[in-house]
């Protein structure tokens, strides 16, 4: 039996939603496995800005600090998007978060089902057999450097460590070595200074590494390959914001970006959440599609080392993807809802069976 305290931050939009169908299913993998997982769940995104008037307050820091790992939804919110004024924006919370848990790494897979292929508007034979993982830097660059208004203008900053590249790197590496031994750095060398100190960082860590071939590409010539010829990729080791791009892009490969889990890890604490946004338009309509947060989930299991429960978890969404029980954007002649599809998925968990809701 395991104990775990799983802080959970539901955030805005149809986070509360899919993080609702998530839990819905980690709790049915207690109830098989008989472990113990105790959610504490707080405020973060824009609606912490309505209730205290900050997007990651003070309480909501120390419950990520005190738990085991921590589940996300989705942050963010039109009003703020289209007010360029305000101060105070929902992102900040997630940002000041991942820097102040030291979540350095974010790891984003990338996969073709074979169910779906159809749903991919790109053409199937490039795309079938896809499988990539995205190591994207998660608290240094642009995101973080300086940043600020002059009189006529304004400025980000994009600067790097070489610490910052290192740890992220050996990350990249060792999950190279665990798949298809190839990892492709992502950069803008013809251009960044920063680029080119990630791709000397790279080239003297490589020979640690003899058995991962490395390549390098440009990130414009990357973005073009994703789509061209994805099955070249295993994996992919890039900065902030060219990894917060091309893995939005990337998942035009899955067929939906509603499928896209991610784990942002650093030396002690990691972080589980959808890739994608807050979908403000779907709020409230159980049509979103909870299958990024439960897989979300599948990588936290693995996270505490419960590799039988993750498998069971991601082959009761393969047995959804199988049986089309799906949200209205990859089912839309008869969808399900959200909650029917998180309750499919963690019957198939409790039973190793089906029920099909009705
Ligand atoms: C993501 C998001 C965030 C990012 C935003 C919400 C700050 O797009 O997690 O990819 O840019 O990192
Ligand atoms: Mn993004």
């Amino acid at each position: 039996i395991l104990k775990k305290r799983i802080a959970v931050l539901p955030g805005d939009g149809i986070g509360p939603e899919v993080c609702k169908e998530a839990i819905k299913v980690l709790e049915a993998v207690s109830e098989r496995f008989g472990h113990q997982f105790e959610f504490d769940t707080q405020l973060m995104g824009a609606c912490a800005i309505d209730a205290t008037g900050d997007p990651l307050p003070e309480k909501t820091l120390d419950a990520c600090l005190n738990a085991d790992a921590i589940l996300l939804g989705a942050i963010g919110d039109p009003k703020y998007d289209n007010n360029p004024a305000a101060k105070v924006r929902p992102e900040q919370g997630l940002l000041r978060l991942r820097k102040s848990l030291g979540l350095y790494a974010n790891i984003r897979p990338v996969t073709a089902y074979d169910v779906l292929l159809e749903h991919s508007p790109l053409k199937n034979n490039r795309i079938k057999g896809a499988d990539m993982l995205i190591f994207r830097e998660l608290t240094g660059g642009i995101y973080f450097g300086d940043k600020g208004r002059t009189e006529n203008g304004a400025y980000d900053h994009c600067t790097y460590s070489k610490e910052e590249i290192v740890r992220v790197t050996h990350l990249a590496f060792q999950a190279a070595q665990t798949r298809r031994k190839k990892l492709t750095l992502v950069d803008k060398a013809n251009v960044l200074e920063t680029s080119r100190l990630w791709r000397e960082v790279v080239q003297e860590i490589s020979p640690e590494y003899s058995d991962v071939a490395v390549d390098y590409l440009f990130v414009d010539n990357a973005a073009m390959q994703v789509i061209l010829n994805p099955k070249q990729f295993d994996v992919i080791l890039t900065e902030n914001m060219f990894g917060d791009i091309i893995s939005d892009e990337a998942s035009v490969i899955a067929g939906s970006l509603g499928l896209l889990p991610s784990a942002s890890v650093g030396d002690k604490l990691a972080l589980f959440e959808p890739i994608h946004g807050s979908f403000p338009q779907a709020k409230g309509k159980n049509i979103a599609n909870p299958i990024a947060t439960i897989l979300s989930a599948a990588m936290l299991l693995e996270h505490f080392e419960l590799q039988k429960e993750a498998d069971l978890v991601k082959e009761a969404v393969q047995n959804a993807l199988d049986k089309k029980v799906l949200t209205p954007e990859l089912n839309s002649t008869s969808a399900y809802t959200t909650e029917q599809v998180g309750s499919f998925i963690a019957y198939y968990v409790v039973e190793g069976s089906e029920s099909l809701p009705h």
